[in-house]
């Protein structure tokens, strides 16, 4: 079924990522190319979620994801609160992880998150410096399934071997990693409720939509480079917060950060053919940067920054009555700067077919879920609908084409605090 082409290899691992298990992660190995670089526990940074310095960067500063993520939301087993034992077991577990793998995207970068459901397990509540709502929807034209299991372990690594790996021995599944023996596992007290996966790498979405993916239409001419299924490069350093901005400052979880997940189906038929490129430009990032041909192909010319200005982001009434539309980037921009303007979102999202159609795990950072809120409320564009020209989600950047099926609100707590904390910052 698959030759030995790089693209063929990279959609065997991709496809057995998305498998999971130990028949996929045997497959892999046998087909493992380089050898995997050990950890070094001394080496590893207070934050789970400092992830930026031990990835590559592009040409042009922008960091790059790990290729292969799976998503692991979990449930404690029992009633009440995990015990002291247990939380020993888990740590263990993690610290074997930490030994066997480089914490990079050669080796594994990992995080452990904790929902309000979990929290709302303790007697006491977070204190006032967490920010830490349940999820709800965000807009009146969805109805996501909202992710209320007690914690999400996401792994990600650049090899599909190890993320197989990590997963099946936190889960008792295997005693030995990458030649380092599993010293504990969580097997006996975590169940895994959800396992989704995803994957990010320039040219990966091109290759999926040439065998046939359900929302992405055949003819969709996706740019050979892009990262993403609607055809452009996300996440340009200039547009992003640095994970200094996104710490919790103070109380028992300084140094922990917010997390919230959603997972967005893609239904990409009228993007891909009813819109020319210059639609999609407009509708992706301004009618300015459609109108000056700011981007070509997927983007990537545009450096470290999506070239979003101030003057793209006051007015959009006026913009949509002029241009017919709105970007998305130019919407959302609006409501990601704090008063100093600084950006204020971290996001790390990544693509996935896990149902078999296009969808994407949208992991986005930020030291107040509220922040998120406000943002994604933003992006709803209901100021803009002042404009006749914009509709609730025709012509108002890409909700036309995207669809929130879950949303989950996670705590990631520092290192030293990730086994099972309580809401008073110990762990248990
Ligand atoms: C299929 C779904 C999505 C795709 C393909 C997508 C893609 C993009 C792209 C290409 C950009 C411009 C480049 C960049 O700055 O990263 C952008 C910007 C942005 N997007 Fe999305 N996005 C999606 C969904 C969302 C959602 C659900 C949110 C939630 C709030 C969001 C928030 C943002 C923000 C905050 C920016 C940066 C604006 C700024 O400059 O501050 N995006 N997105």
């Amino acid at each position: 079924m698959f030759g030995t082409s790089d693209g063929s290899r990279r959609e065997f691992m991709r496809a057995a990522v998305a498998i999971g298990g130990a028949g996929a992660l045997s497959a892999c190995m046998e087909r493992a190319q380089e050898p995997v670089p050990p950890g070094d526990r001394g080496a590893l940074p207070t934050r789970q979620y400092a992830w930026v310095d031990h990835v590559p960067e592009d040409e042009h500063g922008n960091f790059r994801l790990p290729r292969h993520h799976v998503f692991l939301y979990s449930n404690y087993e029992e009633d009440g609160t995990p015990s002291a034992d247990e939380a020993d077991r888990l740590e263990t577990a993690l610290r074997s992880l930490e030994r066997a793998y480089q914490w990079s995207n050669q080796g594994l970068l990992f995080s452990l998150g904790y929902s309000p459901s979990y929290f709302e397990r303790f007697d006491r509540s977070l204190p006032s410096s967490v920010d830490l709502p349940a999820p709800r929807r965000l807009s009146d034209f969805e109805e996501p399934d909202l992710d209320e299991q007690d914690l999400l372990l996401q792994l990600a690594s650049d090899s599909a071997e190890v993320v197989l790996a990590a997963e099946e021995a936190v889960l008792g599944a295997r005693d030995e990693v990458n030649t380092v023996e599993m010293e504990a596992d969580a097997g006996d007290f975590l169940t895994v409720d959800e396992r989704r996966t995803g994957f990010i790498s320039g040219g990966m979405p091109a290759e999926k939509a040439t065998e046939g993916v359900e929302g992405i239409p055949t003819e969709a001419n996706i740019p050979e480079q892009s990262p993403l299924f609607m055809g452009f490069k996300g996440g340009f350093a200039d547009n992003q917060a640095s994970e200094d901005h996104i710490a919790i400052e103070e109380g028992p979880f300084a140094e922990a950060t917010t997390k919230h997940v959603s997972n967005i189906r893609q239904r990409l038929q009228d993007w891909y053919i009813e819109q020319d490129f210059e639609d999609r430009v407009a509708e992706m990032f301004s009618a300015t940067h459609a109108k000056e041909e700011m981007v070509e192909g997927a983007g990537l010319n545009l450096g470290d920054g999506s070239g979003i200005t101030d003057a793209m982001t006051t007015d959009l009434v006026e913009t949509a009555n002029e241009y017919g539309r709105v970007g998305h980037a130019q919407k959302n921009a609006r409501f990601n700067r704090d008063a100093d303007g600084n950006v204020i979102l971290h996001r790390r999202h990544v693509e996935s077919t896990d149902n078999g159609y296009a969808s994407l795990h949208f992991p986005s950072l930020q030291r107040e879920i509220s922040q998120f809120e406000r943002v994604r409320v933003g992006m709803n564009g209901d100021d803009v609908r002042e404009s006749p020209r914009i509709r609730q989600r025709v012509n108002n950047g890409i909700l036309e084409y995207i669809f929130t099926l879950h949303r989950g609100n996670f705590l990631v707590p520092a290192r030293s605090q990730r086994s099972f904390p309580t809401p008073a910052g110990e762990v248990v």
